[in-house]
């Protein structure tokens, strides 16, 4: 099992170039499944979520061809089969969005109940709220979702929750259904903005992605296009908490400012020094952070994908911090792997931490209990006394491409390792 090595202490300084956003990806690569002509997809990241989804599109028949490392050609004309069974798409949390799409062409899909990281109950019952009401069935049996429709019609869908895969998911079926389906309580996270993008570039008809009601106006058919997806916030925000933390300086390159504001907001407000231009973002973490409250929430809220990145900033902040998490009812779990480098995290309730500020993090063991938790506890590696191992950093690489070789560009000390005698090479080299 692959882990990081991690010699804490060195201040990252320099330029990182920011990748495609993962979550904007999965369901655009689902959506191309819509029309039976090339679509060709840009700035996509090379990261296990992806290539997943690539691999088990191709397997019921998509012609998918890699055009460079992150770009990647579509053709699912010749799809065969409606039922993605691949053992490995049942590990991540997208594989519901080939659902929305397979349903919406050819009224029928059987996908497997999404998998994806451990961080609380994560029901799907609002997907299945909207497909109902476009005239789908809908059982779940062995572990799969199975839909059927005779036709698919528009509907005013209300969701009683403000969900990210509910939104995209229902807007995928609704673009071929016949007539109009309207969208209330929906998601305005950017990456929702983008797939309606992709979908409108495809023929689709969609308005008021971005806002709490979505218009879509059925069409006959979609057509080919080429799209390139927004740049990951989660991955420049990540970055932006590591300058925080070792007290550096770090310009995030090819960046969609606007889609950061509630991250640099709390950076700025922890006493960062921030200068924005029209696609990066720079931040100069030398000073003495500052506590602060956070509270995760839907766009343009601060994400819950930060949650546990800007907890770890907060342990190196003056006075006692309080986060609460109200989008996933289980996402601390790493706060016991926390611990174990010397912070002073209470959890209360399962949802709120209260973080007292320390003097340092001391180097240890830990593992990722999930993505985002797992890249945290390489963010507090970077800034501990010691050596820390961040173990199952398949977490980590299902959403970040090249986390080590860009930290080491930023002059980190990290590794990559696989067993004990590379390990010891590592501490050896350290300095
Ligand atoms: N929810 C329901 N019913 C549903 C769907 C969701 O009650 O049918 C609830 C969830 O339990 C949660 C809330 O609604 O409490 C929000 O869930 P949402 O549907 O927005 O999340 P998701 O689609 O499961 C996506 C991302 C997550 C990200 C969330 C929130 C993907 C593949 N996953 O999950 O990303 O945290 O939106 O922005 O896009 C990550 O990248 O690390 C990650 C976990």
């Amino acid at each position: 099992m692959e882990k990081y090595i991690i010699k804490g202490g060195n201040v990252l300084s320099g330029e990182v170039s920011i990748g495609g956003f993962k979550n904007a990806a999965l369901p655009i690569i689902a959506a191309a499944l819509l029309t039976e002509e090339n679509v060709v997809i840009d700035n996509i990241p090379d990261v296990k979520d992806i290539n997943v989804l690539l691999d088990a599109i191709s397997e019921i028949g998509a012609v998918v061809k890699r055009i460079s490392r992150h770009s990647v050609m579509i053709n699912a004309k010749g799809i065969y089969s409606t039922c993605l069974e691949n053992d490995m798409i049942k590990k991540i949390r997208a594989s519901y969005y080939p659902l929305g799409s397979l349903l919406g062409r050819f009224k029928k899909a059987v996908v497997p109940l999404p998998g994806g990281c451990n961080i609380g109950n994560r029901p799907i019952d609002q997907h299945i709220k909207g497909f109902q009401a476009l005239g789908a069935e809908i059982k779940i049996e062995h572990g799969m979702i199975i839909a059927n429709a005779d036709k698919l019609v528009g509907n005013d869908v209300y969701f009683d929750v403000t969900t990210v895969g509910a939104t995209i998911n229902v807007m995928l079926a609704a673009v071929l259904a016949e007539g109009n389906t309207v969208l209330e309580n929906a998601a305005k996270e950017p990456h929702i903005v983008d797939v309606a993008n992709f979908l409108n570039s495809m023929g689709a008809n969609i308005k008021g992605a971005g806002t709490d009601v979505i218009r879509i106006k059925g069409v006959k058919a979609l057509h080919g296009t080429e799209y390139s997806v927004i740049p990951d916030q989660i991955e420049a925000g990540t970055f932006m908490m590591a300058a925080a933390v070792t007290k550096g300086d770090i310009t995030v390159k090819n960046v969609i400012p606007k889609h950061l504001e509630a991250i640099s907001a709390k950076l700025a407000e922890m006493g960062c020094k921030l200068t924005e231009g029209d696609d990066y973002i720079r931040v100069n973490g030398n000073c003495n952070l500052k506590r602060t409250k956070v509270r995760a929430l839907e766009y343009p809220g601060f994400p819950t994908d930060m949650q546990p990145q800007i907890t770890v900033a907060l342990c190196f902040a003056e006075g006692t911090s309080i986060v609460t998490d109200t989008i996933f009812d289980g996402r601390f779990k790493y706060v016991d792997e926390l611990t174990k480098m010397g912070a002073n995290i209470k959890v209360e309730g399962g949802n709120t931490a209260i973080v007292e500020g320390i003097d340092k993090l001391t180097g240890a063991q830990v593992s990722s209990p999930d993505l985002r938790a797992g890249v945290a506890l390489v963010t507090a590696g970077l800034a501990a006394d010691g050596f820390t191992i961040v173990d199952d950093i398949e977490y980590i690489e299902r959403g970040y491409e090249q986390l080590d070789e860009k930290l080491r560009k930023l002059g980190a000390q990290i590794q990559r390792v696989r067993d004990d005698k590379e390990i010891k090479k590592f501490k050896l080299k350290a300095v």
